[in-house]
């Protein structure tokens, strides 16, 4: 089965490659004429443990190939992937469905009969549909099937989870689709993994179900957390003892400075808006968006109450940049509210990541960037890690403390023991652990 991936963005990119090392014949396509030169001289555009491995296997052995060329890619295939953006809209937080509308009707042209056109990228309820029938309109005699394929990967372990997945979903029309996709993932089948064959419409909801739900019990431990703080308990142990309950689960109740990252934050608005539109309000999860939102800025002020009364001229280090780690990625990071506040607070801030520099130096003009992790301690008055990176971790208190001028570390992450900061000479505070 030859595939074609429209869209080398994150998930275009990480599917197409996994998809041809499963064996297929992928063709990945971008308008980005500099991005495929770039992936046809084996340069990975973004940063994601073990992809770049991949890639060169792939590529070495014929089965991976990038082009700009989209018309003789599609007309080659018998399954096209649509991975283009879905932006969040300015104004009504819908998803801008625009590249994928185009990218429908480019296919259309190109397509051969009997080809399977399975969206990937995060669309709102009732787009294949939508697309079904921009191809329709397109090429009224052509014969084709329509699929729904949403990920669930996330950054810095994207292959994993491509390659073990909790689940594989398959949103389909007929019978053609269900068996090009069982086809697609026959190598899962084979370990086990569950697949939901459902309607297109299902698999729409499933994803920003998902999503959505995830967001809320990430915001449910962070509002558990500011309980702990004033009552004197840990959320850590809360957590993991709730965590327990089967019907709970462990996973995604880390609390910390709110979410971010390109998924979340612009999942939730698009399944708001829906929603509002059908009149069917989401309250949980419009109220999930305005407590995250609220969190960056609470996270802000408590590092400028450690600060004293007047902030204006003292040093912040920040350790970590990026939305979460393992990614240079710093869409809608905590990062990019929380710096910006102290600098209006006339704060000096010195900050370190050891990969969303790039990415994130033109969003965050004035700061200080640091080589190293304890360059950002020097002089600075209160330390804050708002990125749990493993190279923090074993980070020395005395160290820190040697480098500081102040005595405040305000660890967003949870990642640092507080007896060992304290026995330092540091004031130690984390998240949702009275201090
Ligand atoms: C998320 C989902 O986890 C994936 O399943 C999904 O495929 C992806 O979105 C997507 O829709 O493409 P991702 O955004 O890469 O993946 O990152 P996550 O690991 O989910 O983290 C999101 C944010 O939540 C980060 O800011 C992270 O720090 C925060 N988080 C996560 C917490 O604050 N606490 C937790 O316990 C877990």
């Amino acid at each position: 089965m030859r595939i074609t991936m429209i869209g080398t963005g994150y998930v275009g990119l990480v599917s197409g490659v996994c998809f041809s090392e499963f064996g297929f014949d992928v063709t990945c396509v971008d308008i980005d004429e500099g991005k495929i030169e770039r992936l046809n001289n084996l340069e990975v555009p973004i940063f994601e443990p073990g992809l770049d491995t991949l890639i060169e296997r792939n590529f070495a052995e014929g089965r991976l190939s990038f082009t700009t060329d989209f018309e003789s890619a599609v007309s080659r295939s018998d399954v096209v992937f649509i991975a283009v953006g879905t932006p969040s809209r300015r104004g009504d937080g819908e998803a801008d469905l625009t590249y994928v509308f185009e990218a429908a009707r480019r296919i259309a042209k190109s397509m051969k009969p009997g080809t399977t056109v399975v969206i990937k990228s995060t669309v709102v309820v009732g787009t294949c549909r939508k697309v079904a029938a921009i191809i329709a309109e397109e090429r009224p005699d052509m014969d084709f099937s329509i699929a729904s394929n949403p990920e669930f990967l996330r950054e810095g372990s994207a292959i994993e989870d491509f390659m073990r997945p909790d689940r594989v979903v398959a949103g389909v029309k007929d019978e053609r689709g269900a068996d090009v996709l069982r086809q697609l993932y026959r190598p899962l089948f084979l370990r086990e993994t569950p697949i939901v064959t459902t309607t297109l419409e299902n698999a729409e909801l499933i994803k920003y179900a998902s999503n959505a739900f995830l967001a809320m019990k990430i915001t449910f431990i962070n509002e558990m957390a500011d309980l702990c703080e004033k009552v004197g308990g840990d959320v850590q142990k809360v957590a993991s003892a709730i965590g327990l309950d089967n019907r709970i689960g462990s996973k995604f109740l880390h609390a910390g400075p709110g979410y971010g990252g390109s998924c979340f934050p612009k999942d939730t608005s698009a399944l708001a808006a829906t929603a509002r539109k059908y009149e069917a309000p989401l309250r949980l999860i419009e109220t999930t968006m305005s407590v995250n939102e609220e969190r960056k800025r609470a996270m802000a002020d408590r590092v400028l109450r450690a600060l004293g009364p007047d902030p204006v001229g003292k040093t912040v280090g920040i350790l970590g940049i990026a939305f979460k780690p393992n990614t240079d990625d710093v869409r809608d990071a905590p990062s990019l509210a929380i710096v910006p506040a102290l600098q209006a607070a006339g704060v000096e801030v010195r900050v370190h990541d050891p990969e969303a520099r790039e990415q994130a130096e033109p969003l965050l003009p004035g700061v200080k960037w640091c080589d190293a992790p304890y360059d950002v301690a020097d002089g600075a008055d209160a330390l804050a890690v708002l990125t749990e990176w493993n190279v923090y971790r074993g980070l020395s208190p005395q160290t820190l403390a040697d480098r500081m001028r102040g005595k405040a570390v305000i660890d967003m992450r949870n990642i640092w023991r507080p007896e060992e900061f304290n026995k330092a000479g540091l004031n130690y505070s984390g998240i949702g652990r009275a201090s």
